[in-house]
């Protein structure tokens, strides 16, 4: 028996065919992949909810989400969006963990701040526990270096980090305003010990501050005193945590190879928490905010090659289907993390609230909450 199988499938990683992130057509109308009872009923527990509720959703989540949202932005555009609406009691957070919890820091007391799915972390926030900062911090002091060291925390870490950041009289930055964060820490110290991303901090510092790879050394927070001697450390001007995103870590220099050779005259725009290889050989970098900025002012029938997360990748070809936009690499997945929050969670949570009662509520304690708040306003206070 033969099964015909209309158009040819691609091999995973094998073969090429920029236009496939656009998705395969497919003859007659495709069934929603959304239940459409549950887009309704979406649409009835936030008619419900009406003022009471905001829902914020960052540039990663689902398009079956994202539709739900009053405002979608990168971390940095949410926590400024979640501090500035202290009239709405619940705010729904669609995002991840660490987003959640700045969210509810900077809001009011009486707001209650809701993650769809308990089960949307980041790996990379998990990469920094607060045990583990401490023992890095007791090795800076044992080297004699630790009052000239600025800790700054990348927004994508726990408020525990978040709070010994702001114990330590350093600052949180995201990927849209990391170079001002490390210009702010210059000022005020020789050293900078940056969290948990080492791929943000070095690319920062090395490809927008004119600071060289070797006045970075990298703290492993699983080896013995990081795995660097007194001496390493006090000739470093940037110490980089071990960590990384796992979406963005796994594009590499044969991925941007790879898509130069077959669309020729391509842009290469990629994401900064990407491997410094990868960022060294694009010709843009930015936040998520800015990314879509330069493909919303890029010019029709220019060619982009995108390094970010698929949902977004995705939705920015369909916005402007005059350009092409390919995702940077055909073997990087969704951020699994991310796309926890479905629309089955989404539903869940508002209809929940509608009752009048808080599930998945996200609370940080009136501790950590302070000294983390004292890290999040110095980078609101960014220049
Ligand atoms: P931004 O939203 O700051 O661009 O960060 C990207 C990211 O990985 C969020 O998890
Ligand atoms: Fe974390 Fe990376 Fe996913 Fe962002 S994309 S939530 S940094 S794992």
């Amino acid at each position: 028996m033969t099964i015909d199988i209309g158009s040819p499938l691609l091999l995973l990683g094998r073969g090429a065919d920029p236009a496939s992130e656009r998705g395969v057509s497919c003859p007659g109308d495709l069934p929603p992949a959304s239940d459409p009872a549950l887009v309704e009923r979406a649409h009835a527990a936030k008619a419900a909810l009406g003022e009471r509720l905001f829902v914020l959703g960052h540039h990663y989540q689902r398009d079956e989400v994202i539709q739900f949202a009053d405002v979608t932005g990168d971390s940095f555009k949410l926590a400024q969006e979640a501090a500035a609406r202290p009239q709405a009691p619940y705010v729904v957070f669609c995002g991840v963990h660490f987003m959640a919890e700045s969210a509810d820091i900077l809001t009011r007391a009486d707001q209650r701040v809701v993650l769809p799915d308990l089960a949307a972390g980041c790996s990379m926030a998990d990469m920094a526990t607060y045990d583990q900062v401490e023992e890095c911090w007791e090795v800076l002091e044992d080297a004699g270096i630790a009052d000239d060291v600025v800790p700054i925390t990348y927004m994508n870490s726990s408020a525990d980090i978040k709070a010994f950041v702001g114990r330590h009289g350093g600052t949180v930055c995201t990927s849209s305003n990391a170079r001002r964060a490390l210009e702010w820490a210059f000022s005020k110290g020789s050293k900078v010990l940056f969290l948990p991303d080492q791929h943000l901090g070095r690319n920062t510092a090395v490809l927008e501050m004119g600071l060289g790879l070797d006045d970075c050394v990298v703290y492993n927070p699983h080896r013995p005193d990081g795995g660097l001697g007194a001496d390493e450390l006090r000739a470093a001007t940037m110490i980089l945590w071990r960590g990384h995103c796992s979406v963005h870590g796994r594009f590499s220099k044969e991925s941007v190879d790879d898509v130069r050779a077959r669309i020729p005259g391509v842009n290469v725009l990629v994401h900064p928490e990407c491997r410094h290889e990868v960022v060294k050989e694009a010709d843009h970098i930015g936040s998520t905010e800015y990314i879509i900025r330069m493909l919303d002012q890029a010019p029709a029938g220019s060619a982009w090659a995108v390094g970010t997360e698929l949902n977004l990748v995705k939705r920015l070809a369909d916005r402007h289907p005059d350009k092409t936009i390919v995702f940077l690499d055909k073997t990087v997945c969704f951020c699994s993390t991310m796309n926890r929050i479905d629309l089955p969670h989404l539903v869940w949570s508002l209809e929940s609230l509608a009752r009048g009662e808080v599930v998945n509520q996200i609370t940080v304690d009136e501790e950590t909450a302070h000294y983390a708040r004292a890290a999040l306003d110095q980078m609101l206070a960014l220049p």
